[in-house]
């Protein structure tokens, strides 16, 4: 059976472009795969964070795993940090990996702008970590929105060069990147992607979002002067962008919504089939997100488990990996 791992970041809350171009996919697959998800908590600190939110931000997401539909039955859910062997193959993978790969990758340098001066070594090192993530798992598939295809080139580099270089011990990954929903765009801004950093609320849709917040974000959201609605016009990205989202979440194929467009007249009747579409879609998952936190002890024990699997895992490869680099095995 082939083997599934991906994560997300407890920074903020997820919203629909981290749901459409990840999550929703794994669940779709994991019938299909051994599957290990982990809320990745060591890289939420390469930018500055605060302490008195990471604990209940990494819950919530693992929380919202379980709403979106993974099935701790069937998938393994866990805390990156929780297992320790993902630092430990970090260092011996950043031994090997030269500096001027990790300079080129984009999101490195987007965020380095940000942080201007403040920038830490930790964020140059992100991609080494998510490779280190993947590696440890052998997986074979890595589902991730588009954003994310540069990294997992690198990781594939890495353990390439690893192999070359000591003995043939790491799988090299593929990545699974859905064409629907692999880079949903800003709601201010077409051009941009949705982003989970972006300063402004009202450019993205949380998957926790009330339905009067949801109606008002796209009520307010970009749009063009133009009444007829069409797909594929590289001058109309805000078009394109939220009838790619009308067709997910009404499941309806682009044909389908491009005959259901000639019906509409002009943006304000569109944004209310989407509206009533976007609502319809989240809803099951934000009442099942209320069900897992209530659940006492629920959560955790889930998370204990999965820690439990994934530690045999992980650290059946890092001990491969020490040996294949020549380590004396502890004594
Ligand atoms: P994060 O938390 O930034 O994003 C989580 C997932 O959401 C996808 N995504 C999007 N997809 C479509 N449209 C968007 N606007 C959008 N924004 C985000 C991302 O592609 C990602 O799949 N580096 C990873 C976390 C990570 C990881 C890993 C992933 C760490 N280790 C190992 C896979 C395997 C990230 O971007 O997280």
């Amino acid at each position: 059976q082939k083997r599934v791992l991906s994560g997300v970041q407890p920074t903020g809350n997820l919203h629909i472009g981290n749901y459409l171009g990840a999550i929703r996919n794994w669940v779709e697959t994991q019938a299909d795969y051994e599957n290990f998800f982990c809320v990745v908590d060591l890289h939420a600190i390469t930018v500055p964070h605060d302490p008195k939110s990471l604990a209940s931000n990494t819950r919530d997401i693992a929380a919202l795993y379980i709403a979106c539909g993974i099935d701790p039955r069937i998938s393994t859910i866990f805390v990156q940090s929780h297992v320790s062997a993902h630092a430990e193959l970090t260092w011996l993978l950043n031994c090997i990996t030269p500096l001027n790969w990790l300079e080129r990758m984009i999101q490195f340098k987007e965020k380095a702008i940000k942080q201007g001066e403040n920038v830490g070594v930790g964020l140059l090192d992100y991609p080494v970590l998510m490779a280190a993530d993947i590696l440890l798992y052998q997986a074979d598939l890595v589902p991730v929105g588009e954003d994310q295809k540069q990294h997992l080139e690198l990781t594939r580099d890495i353990a390439g060069r690893f192999n070359d270089q000591f003995q043939s011990v790491l799988k090299v990954p593929e990545p699974l990147i859905r064409k629907e929903g692999a880079r949903v765009m800003s709601l201010t801004d077409g051009t941009k992607k949705m982003s989970k950093s972006d300063p402004s609320e009202m450019s993205r849709i949380h998957l926790l979002d009330r339905p009067d917040e949801i109606a008002k974000k796209i009520k307010k959201c970009k749009t063009d002067a133009i009444r007829e609605l069409a797909f594929d016009d590289s001058e109309r990205p805000e078009a394109n962008n939220l009838l790619g989202l009308y067709c997910i979440f009404a499941n309806k194929t682009k044909e389908e919504v491009q005959a259901e467009a000639t019906t509409w007249r002009g943006w304000g009747d569109f944004k209310n089939v989407l509206t009533d579409a976007a609502i319809a879609h989240l809803q099951p998952i934000q009442t099942k997100y209320d069900e897992v936190v209530k659940e006492s002890g629920y959560l955790d024990r889930i998370l204990k488990e999965g820690r439990e699997k994934a530690s045999a895992t992980a650290f059946k490869t890092l001990n491969a990996v020490k040996d294949a680099m020549g380590y004396l095995p502890p004594l």
